[in-house]
């Protein structure tokens, strides 16, 4: 189980269970479930309109790394959220990625902060 909290400037915070390692839930279908208002348009990591900003809120020190899939990769550099640099450094050390699409991400067993 993993706690993940949505927070909006718009909206209140809410924090909702995932269950984690499902490798099909990711933070859109999450927030849909839970009635939050994140932004999507395409929901298959084109548009790049779900863009989030995940930090970790865990007990743990170190957050997981960030497993982008090739779409985020390419998304995110379009959106000028990474760089070619740091996107290869991401990927070569396996470090965790502050910018996230919320349709791509799976929900792992992290508890994280989602800023929408
Ligand atoms: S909804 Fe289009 S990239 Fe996520």
């Amino acid at each position: 189980m993993a706690l993940v909290t949505f927070s909006s400037p718009e909206f209140k915070d809410k924090t909702v269970y995932a269950v984690a390692g499902s490798h099909t839930e990711t933070i859109l279908k999450l927030a849909k479930t839970n009635k939050i208002p994140v932004k999507f348009d395409c929901g298959d990591g084109e548009c790049g309109s779900c863009v989030v900003r995940v930090t970790s809120i865990d007990r743990k020190p170190v957050r997981m790394g960030a497993h982008l899939t090739e779409k985020e990769k390419e998304v995110l550099r379009q959106l000028g959220k990474l760089t070619k640099d740091e996107l290869e450094n991401i990927v070569v050390n396996d470090l965790p990625c502050e910018w996230r699409l919320a349709c791509q991400m799976i929900v792992r067993d992290e508890d994280i902060l989602v800023e929408y």
